[in-house]
């Protein structure tokens, strides 16, 4: 977790995070996202009291690029069921989806009037995202960071989890609230969201090659492992994950050559809240023959019950939608007077309550 700025005493301390609903879930998304996000529901962080937690699907995002409807409605009902199943408990978090909550496209567009072209310019998720046929990227694959800007503010999150990646765009999202603030003269309207950024630790790498994150987007299967893998093909994608032939050595800085070995040490010891030393004390010297089968043996122990309660979720589209709909209902419910300050504000009339 990073350090800057508090947030000003006056926004009561929330946490909002996204996720975007294309694909399903793996170990990466689990150990670097999701479980932090179950982390910050049940516990404060160093004497914060969160008031609110949110978790959000965030399809509006996902429709940056051109989505199959159907493939996109499974997806977002997979997220959710992914999010319960890791441990997200809707009534301790508001588990919802953006559509769900028109306030975000709202925000969102008087934040288009905010943000300055120069700072949306900037962005490196988008050159890279864009590639080399920019002109032919969406309006919305652009403005992509301002709508995530309009997620925060929307609720004042204070404090935001997300990786490394994302620190840009929360940087925007500050400068955003600063503006607004300032145009508008409410000092303090908007927050300063504060990142929570993840340690590296918790940058889980390809099972094929140590120099790549495991992705949902690597096209073989076997570099990932999905959380609704059964045991089988758990312990299958582990035994043939790349390592080296050298046994395991006694201290983090053996493994700084060597990436393969790295990534499943650094799992066993995210999967078993340790250190990558506590890994190393048990295992200095043994071979991969040795290691591998006691880390599939951990994986399936913590990872089984995920995929179990995943398999129970998707037989039950019905409670996800209720879970949805509750969660739309408690975030408009915070959403709804935020923008109507911030319309007042503006000088906008908002008929509607
Ligand atoms: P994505 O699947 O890329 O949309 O990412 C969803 C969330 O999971 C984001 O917060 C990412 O930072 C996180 N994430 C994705 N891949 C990994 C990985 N290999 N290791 C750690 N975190 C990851
Ligand atoms: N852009 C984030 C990602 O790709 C997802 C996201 C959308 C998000 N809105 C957000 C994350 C608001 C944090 C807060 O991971």
């Amino acid at each position: 977790m990073n350090e800057t700025a508090a947030p000003a005493r006056r926004h009561p301390p929330r946490v909002f995070s996204g996720v975007q609903p294309t694909g399903n879930l793996h170990l990466g998304n689990y150990l670097g996202a999701v479980r932090e996000f179950v982390r910050l529901q049940d516990k404060n962080l160093d004497g914060v009291e969160f008031e609110h937690r949110f978790y959000c699907v965030v399809d509006l995002h996902a429709y940056t690029v051109l989505q199959d409807p159907e493939a996109l409605r499974t997806g977002i009902r997979e997220l959710t069921a992914a999010f319960l199943a890791c441990g997200l408990d809707a009534k301790k978090s508001i588990i919802f989806n953006q559509s769900q909550v028109a306030e975000h496209a709202e925000l969102a567009w008087i934040f288009n009037c905010v943000a300055r072209i120069g700072w949306v310019n900037r962005m490196t998720q988008f050159k890279e995202k864009a590639g080399k046929n920019r002109e032919n990227a969406s309006v919305g694959l652009y403005a992509y960071p301002v709508l995530q800007a309009a997620d925060i503010l929307a609720y004042r999150a204070t404090h935001v989890p997300i990786g490394e990646d994302q620190k840009q765009h929360l940087e925007l999202s500050r400068d955003i609230a600063q503006k607004f603030n300032h145009d508008f003269g409410a000092e303090d309207f908007f927050p300063q969201p504060e990142p929570l950024i993840r340690s590296e630790a918790a940058r889980v790498m390809s099972l094929r090659d140590g120099s790549k994150k495991m992705s949902k987007s690597e096209p073989s299967d076997m570099s990932r492992i999905n959380l609704k893998d059964d045991a089988d093909t758990i312990a299958q994608k582990i035994r043939k994950a790349k390592t080296d032939p050298e046994p395991l050595p006694d201290a983090a800085d053996g493994l700084e050559e060597r990436p393969e070995a790295r990534n499943l040490v650094a799992i066993y010891a995210a999967l078993s809240d340790g250190t990558v030393d506590d890994v190393l004390t048990q295992y200095a010297g043994k071979p991969f023959s040795e290691f591998k089968p006691a880390l599939a043996e951990l994986a399936i122990e913590k990872l089984a019950p995920i995929a179990s309660e995943l398999r129970r979720l998707a037989d039950d589209p019905n409670y996800i939608d209720q879970v949805l709909a509750d969660g739309a209902e408690r975030a408009a419910a915070i959403a709804g007077p935020v923008l109507r300050d911030t319309y007042d504000l503006m000088g906008l009339l908002r008929t509607r309550s």
